[in-house]
């Protein structure tokens, strides 16, 4: 941090964000905390590979990145000269693809001769609840549930938070995907089972960890959707078809009790009142309805940010940018990716 200019912080800066952490390249405009512009490309190519190749992901972000920015800027009606900050994704994800978006975000910063800030992927979708209102107030509790995480965080501010909870082993978007893999369905696979549960019942009881404190595990469940299956394909190979969206709602049903047992269980021990969702899989319709509904019941206020702020996007990067430049927090122009770090 010792190469940082000491800048002057404005009180209502206009920030660009750049995510890149995984296959979707993506930049957006905030002038004093207000989004302008998110322009979200997402790579198609790994479809037919049944999983994001980082390779790939890698070469996407370098076709992808100059045209998004440039886009973001033009629908913002922002000139790069008016910028007063680059935000940019800097943990966690494909290192390859983190790269891309830290090699840009400081070459635009060091030729603007303005702040670069780093931001983390995880903090940005919690901060995804604050763009548009109405905005839960401090402290609130975010579920946030993601391709790569799962956590229960507690936000005390718009940069202190503590993760109270989180997956020892697959996200929750994991086990969609995989579980969705088993039935055979392409990746990735979760908005699929969303699609398919609404035709069907969740008559098949598959197993839900036991997990202790707030943590989650979701690679039981997965197994045990894999060997019901295979036993069931012994005596009628056409199972999964014959059954498909039955095996879909059963699916999702344990993956959603899973996740709002463990949010329950954080409201009561925390007492907060103010619970938020985040990450991609909080476009999920039956984990949706299961939250608005115990909102309802269990007496706590409830935040989804919109669809497009819920999946990766670079809104939510340049929202944290904008907390975390007001707060003089500003990287090195040595700044480096990283696969993992600490954000709390
Ligand atoms: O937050 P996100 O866009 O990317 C990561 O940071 O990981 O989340 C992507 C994940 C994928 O696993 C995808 O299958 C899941 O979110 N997802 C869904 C739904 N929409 C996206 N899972 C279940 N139901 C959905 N409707
Ligand atoms: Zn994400």
């Amino acid at each position: 941090m010792n190469d940082v200019t000491p800048f002057v912080i404005k009180s209502n800066p206009v920030i660009l964000g750049i995510e890149s952490s995984c296959d979707e390249t993506s930049a957006s405009v905030c002038s004093g905390g207000q989004i302008l512009s998110n322009i979200i490309a997402t790579q198609s190519i790994h479809e037919q590979y049944g999983g994001v190749v980082p390779e790939l992901a890698s070469r996407a972000h370098m076709q992808n990145i100059l045209p998004v920015v440039d886009t973001a800027l033009q629908q913002a009606k922002v000139d790069k000269i008016e910028l007063d900050a680059i935000a940019y994704t800097q943990a966690p994800g494909l290192i390859g693809a983190l790269l891309v978006g830290n090699s840009f975000a400081k070459s635009l910063a060091l030729g603007l001769n303005i702040p670069l800030i780093e931001v983390h992927h995880m903090q940005a979708h919690v901060i995804a609840n604050l763009i548009d209102d109405p905005k839960p107030a401090f402290p609130f509790l975010c579920l946030t549930v993601s391709g790569g995480h799962t956590q229960i965080v507690l936000a005390k501010s718009a940069i202190d938070f503590t993760i109270l909870g989180e997956t020892l082993d697959d996200a929750a978007g994991e086990a969609f995907d995989k579980s969705a893999k088993i039935l055979g369905l392409p990746y990735p696979g979760g908005p699929l089972i969303d699609r398919y549960a609404k035709e069907g019942k969740p008559v098949f009881p598959f197993a839900q960890p036991q997990i202790a404190d707030l943590n989650f595990s979701f690679s039981g469940i997965k197994t045990s959707i894999l060997y019901f299956i295979q036993k069931q394909i012994k005596t009628d190979p056409d199972f999964i078809t014959n059954n498909l969206h039955d095996l879909c709602a059963s699916i999702q049903f344990a993956l959603v009790e899973t996740l709002m047992k463990k949010l329950a269980k954080a409201i009561r021990q925390t007492d907060i009142r103010q619970v938020c969702l985040a990450g991609g899989v909080s476009a999920n319709s039956g984990l949706r309805q299961s939250f608005l509904e115990a909102g309802k019941t269990q007496g706590f206020d409830t935040f989804i940010p919109a669809f497009e702020y819920c999946t990766d996007n670079a809104a939510m990067i340049a929202l944290t940018g904008h907390y975390k430049y007001l707060n003089g927090s500003f990287a090195a122009l040595s700044s480096s990716p990283s696969a993992r770090a600490s954000w709390t």
